[in-house]
């Protein structure tokens, strides 16, 4: 029982798990999150009173938070009951993790997209949503990097993202809850984990969610120079389709944003490439189901007061559904930081590039902004254009031919993006 009631009440088991081990410092640069000395200290409280098991107990409530102009076009049948909590522009639902399932289908039955909403463990972190997001600080951009970009830029191939969709696909799903999907993030620590070979410089660590299995991964290449500052590239490795343990192989949606960010790190340790910040590549668990995964990372690098200088999210990568190359998603993103990636298209490449607007926060990158970093996201086509297998059975490889060409392209951008970024 104390279990359950200590993730139900997650701030305050965490805290006192936290003041346990009163020294400890967490350390961002090395990969290393709180959350894991506090998995540590709650593993070692149980092993001394056997009260603790090490597997999460399922979750009987999740507080989501929404827009309520969101709200009012929804079926009034999902909100039958009365917010938790609001304000003029936001609004806070308890939900069963079971209801989830019919609020994103009832999403998709008013909008033909979900419109977005975060999902969250404690009603505490619901509640920081009534608060308008911090805007990130304004700084310079500039592109210098020239000879380096270009050396590195040569060495971008497309076979390396085809074998890592290929495998990330195979899974049988990667389903946040599903044993597969806690499979999938294990291999893929394992397969990041081959980077670090004769460089100290990278370590590769996950990071454990409380309320579920899935973990996110984390590569930390660390700086030379500057290593407290941050840039974040990765995107989401978890996958659905009709939610639950169905088969769903995410090829695009987004074994194809895995891929591309194994891709840049391949490219930067084969061309021996020394960031003097850090960089940090991270495979987000939980995205489908509100952002969960991104949720808690964004939330605790925040509360670490880890200085992220840039994020660059890359969901839906090969899939090319519209004229141009890429689309830089205009809301929940900085405009500074799209408008520097635009200049990168066009300083290191032929890409031609446009934007749209989701209209909702529709991946990761809107974790980021809401915790005040400048994120990005360039997507593989117009929003109303996109690939029409995502979520189904049959978002597999082989509706690109089995090629890779257009998550190419990506991954030249995020060379591009990780040297002039992070110099
Ligand atoms: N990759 C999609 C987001 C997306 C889809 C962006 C199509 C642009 C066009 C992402 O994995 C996703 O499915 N997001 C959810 C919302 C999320 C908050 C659960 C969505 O868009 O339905
Ligand atoms: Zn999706």
């Amino acid at each position: 029982m104390r279990m359950i009631n200590c993730f139900l009440a997650a701030a305050v088991c965490l805290g006192s798990a936290a003041s346990a081990g009163a020294s400890y410092t967490p350390d961002f640069d090395n990969g290393v999150d709180v959350r894991l000395a506090i998995q540590a200290a709650i593993e070692s409280a149980a092993s001394a009173g056997g009260l603790l098991p090490a597997v999460p107990a399922p979750q009987r409530t999740v507080w989501v938070s929404m827009e309520k102009s969101d709200v009012g076009a929804l079926d009034g049948a999902l909100f039958k009951r009365a917010p938790v909590a609001q304000n003029k522009r936001v609004a806070i639902y308890e939900f069963e993790p079971a209801d989830l399932d019919s609020l994103a289908d009832g999403m998709y039955r008013a909008f033909r997209r979900d419109p977005g909403y975060f999902a969250h463990d404690t009603l505490e972190a619901a509640l920081e949503d009534l608060k308008a997001p911090p805007a990130p600080p304004s700084r310079a951009y500039t592109i210098d990097q020239g000879p380096r970009v270009a050396q590195l830029l040569a060495l971008v191939k497309e076979e390396p993202i085809v074998a890592a969709i290929s495998r990330l696909s195979s899974f049988k799903n990667r389903y946040y809850t599903s044993a597969t999907g806690v499979d999938a993030s294990k291999w893929l620590q394992q397969e990041w984990a081959r980077f670090a070979a004769n460089r100290p410089d990278i370590s590769v660590a996950p990071f454990k969610h409380a309320a579920f299995a899935q973990e996110s991964v984390i590569l930390t290449m660390r700086g030379t120079t500057e290593p407290e500052k941050v840039i974040v590239i990765g995107g989401h490795l978890d996958c659905v389709a009709g939610y639950g343990d169905n088969p769903a192989p995410g090829a695009d949606d987004n074994a194809s944003g895995v891929a591309v960010t194994h891709e840049i790190i391949r490219t930067l340790v084969e061309g021996g490439f020394r960031p003097a910040k850090t960089i940090k590549f991270i495979a987000f668990a939980a995205e489908e189901v509100g952002l969960r995964g991104s949720g808690d990372v964004a939330a605790a690098f925040n509360k670490g007061n880890v200085a992220v200088e840039g994020m660059l999210n890359l969901d839906m990568a090969n899939y090319k559904g519209s004229a141009l190359d890429i689309y830089f998603v205009s809301d929940n993103t900085s405009a500074a930081q799209n408008a520097f990636l635009g200049r990168l298209l066009d300083t290191y490449t032929e890409y031609k590039w446009g934007s749209f607007k989701c209209g909702y926060g529709c991946s990761d990158h809107a974790s980021w902004t809401k915790n005040g970093y400048a994120a990005s996201l360039p997507f593989e086509s117009l929003f109303n254009e996109h690939n029409p297998f995502i979520h189904k059975a049959t978002d597999l490889l082989l509706q690109t031919g089995g090629r890779a060409e257009h998550a190419f392209k990506f991954a030249r951008l995020g060379v591009a993006y990780a040297v002039e970024l992070a110099k």
